[in-house]
């Protein structure tokens, strides 16, 4: 066993793990944070995504021991006291989910990949979401969510249909 140290929404945690102990079992099981959803458990469908001192990763393929002194912030942990995080009001807003169990996932790759590309093209999110994997809503609504969350987290008011 191996001693760890993890903050996790803004919680620290000194969690004794086995070195095969995976990221996502550490958060869900000994951490009780079941908004992190496991869809595949191989790093297929990105259902799983938190961020990892500030960069996305699929949970299922980090080990706990990975995130010793780091910074995870799951879905959980995003809404602040004014409310739910853009990103999150924006999935609401346009109906960019079905089942919801892509939605945490979809959410954290889409904050992330707004880091680099605060204003992403349709095209760019397409391609910056191909690790996310939804099997309900055929991409459309999530898009225009994405789009949505990044002119709100920007200060802009743009919505428009595609
Ligand atoms: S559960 Fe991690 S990528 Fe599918
Ligand atoms: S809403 Fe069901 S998998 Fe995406």
């Amino acid at each position: 066993m191996t001693r760890i140290t993890v903050t996790v929404d803004g919680v620290t945690y000194e969690e004794e793990v086995e070195p095969r102990l995976l990221l996502v079992h550490l958060l869900r099981e000994r951490l009780g944070k079941t908004g992190t959803p496991i869809g595949c458990d191989t790093s297929n469908c990105g259902a799983c995504t938190v961020m990892l001192d500030g960069t996305s990763v699929k949970s299922c393929s980090v080990l706990a021991v990975q995130a010793d002194e780091g910074d995870v912030l799951t879905v959980e942990g995003l809404a602040g006291g004014g409310g739910w995080h853009p990103m999150q009001r924006a999935f609401h807003e346009e109906h960019a989910l079905q089942c919801g169990y892509c939605t945490p996932g979809m959410i954290m790759a889409a904050i992330d990949l707004l880091k680099d590309d605060p204003d992403p093209s349709d095209e760019a999110i397409r391609h910056g979401l191909e690790g996310n994997l939804c099997r309900c809503t055929g991409y459309c609504n999530i898009v225009r969510a994405v789009r949505r969350g990044a002119a709100e987290m920007s200060g802009h008011q743009e919505v428009t249909a595609s």
